[in-house]
């Protein structure tokens, strides 16, 4: 098969790196791709969100598959462009069309859905420009903090948690006046949950799914959970506190009224579904949905994952999941993310790494990196740079070897957290 992953992160080199292990792979292309996903296949220069490119590439290359790393091509229709583009209609692609990614596309969307079909999730309203006093009503009734999310797609940046009612307020109207451009033309606002964060993963061809491996992600840029957010700082599967019993609450709960109330709106579903759970005293909640892998979840559950991944993916678009069962390596893993100096905020790129070739113990997944045009040198090309993943027969040794792997790379203003995985020890 020959096989067209889209995306340049941490977790497409990791989606890249388990299929690329593949006896069906013959061709793996990654567009765009970066420096280490070049060691696993050939990188293309293509922008995912330009279809028509997207669509001739796949064609001129004889691609049997194509599989969505990111949201942005997904909310904006990129199953829906292949599906109604004749050439390209019988090649299947793995992520879910552009009205099953609303569920990750619009926070309004996801909460009437689960709403709809009694998934539980945190008691909201949402609030458009002209209702700013109906808001401020809404949020007198709350306790603190009060929790604000932009409707769209805000890079992870568009959720507001604040513990002062009068800055809740006035963060409502600058979103509303568009702080995050179209994003926040609708506002969420909702009730905090306490309890603990987990990441669940499915694969689901709209009727059958396989439950992949748990994962916990660590958000903020600080140690002990400090500072700004993130889009992940690290991360570590298995997750100690989920228990047998609250994975099949999870599913008996959320996972089955998802995919069985998709299938009841008429959506057309094959892909990843990243459930966002907030566990209290047992009891799960959905913070959010993702209609992609997380990143740098994938870091950690792809090395877990023993099955043929592609295998998996040809299921899925043949709606034959049903057949299949994912079978997980019960050891650990764990990964961090080296990030460059300034990172969420501004950050330099560019910079020189070294080290990369030594021998590492564990996995090292690009996430933002690229190889010099004319030296052979691998340069930094964003803000999460890295992913160190360490495996072992439990948190201590995986990341023991995640951190050892770290102390052979340099660049200049490299971070990372030295608290991974601590919490759960
Ligand atoms: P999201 O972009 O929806 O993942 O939100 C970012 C982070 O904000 C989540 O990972 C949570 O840590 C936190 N968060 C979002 N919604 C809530 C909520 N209702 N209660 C508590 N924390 C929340
Ligand atoms: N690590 C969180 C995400 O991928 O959304």
């Amino acid at each position: 098969m020959n096989v067209l992953l889209l995306g340049s992160g941490g977790r497409e080199h990791a989606l890249a790196w388990k299929i690329s292990q593949s006896p069906l792979l013959n061709k793996l292309f990654i567009a765009p791709g970066n420096a280490g996903t070049a060691f696993v296949g050939a990188n293309v220069e293509l922008n995912p969100l330009v279809f028509e490119t997207v669509g001739h590439f796949a064609l001129q290359q004889n691609i049997d598959l194509v599989i969505v790393g990111p949201e942005d091509p997904l909310v904006l229709g990129i199953v829906d462009y292949f599906e109604a583009t004749a050439e390209i209609a019988h090649i299947p692609v793995i992520g879910p069309t552009k009205a099953g990614a609303m569920l990750e596309g619009s926070k309004d969307f996801s909460k009437i859905f689960m709403q709809k079909y009694q998934i539980p999730t945190a008691a909201y309203q949402t609030f458009s420009k002209g209702e700013e006093e109906n808001a401020d009503k809404f949020i007198n009734k709350l306790p603190p903090p009060y929790v604000l999310k932009a409707d769209g797609l805000a890079a992870g940046k568009g959720v507001l948690i604040l513990d002062d009612k009068k800055l809740a307020k006035s963060a409502l109207r600058e979103m509303l006046d568009g702080k995050f451009g179209l994003a926040g033309n609708k506002v969420v606002i909702e009730e905090f949950l306490l309890g603990m964060e987990v990441s669940v993963f499915v694969l689901t061809d709209g009727k059958n799914y396989i439950l992949l491996p748990e994962a916990k992600d660590y958000k903020r840029i600080g140690e002990f959970d400090t500072g700004l957010n993130t889009g992940g700082m690290g991360a570590v599967s298995p997750v100690p506190f989920m228990t047998p019993e609250l994975m099949v609450k999870i599913e008996r709960k959320i996972i089955r009224p998802t995919i069985e109330g998709l299938q009841a709106e008429g959506i057309k579903y094959k892909g990843f579904i990243f459930f966002g759970l907030m566990i209290n005293d047992g009891e799960p909640n959905v913070i959010e949905y993702n209609c992609r892998m997380g990143d740098p979840e994938t870091e950690v559950v792809m090395p877990r994952l023993e099955n043929d991944l592609l295998e998996l993916f040809m299921a899925t678009s043949k709606n034959e999941l049903g057949r299949h069962v994912a079978h997980i390596d019960s050891d650990t893993a764990t990964t961090v993310m080296v990030v460059s100096g300034g990172y969420p905020e501004k950050y330099r790129k560019n910079i020189e790494i070294s080290g990369l070739n030594e021998d590492m113990e564990g996995l090292v997944f690009h996430a933002g990196t690229r190889r010099h045009e004319e030296s052979d040198a691998i340069l930094t090309n964003g803000g999460r740079v890295l992913a160190f993943t360490g495996i072992g027969e439990n948190l201590k040794d995986a990341l023991k070897m995640s951190y050892n792997d770290i102390k052979k790379i340099c660049f200049d203003g490299m971070y990372f957290r030295k608290d991974i995985g601590e919490d759960l020890m």
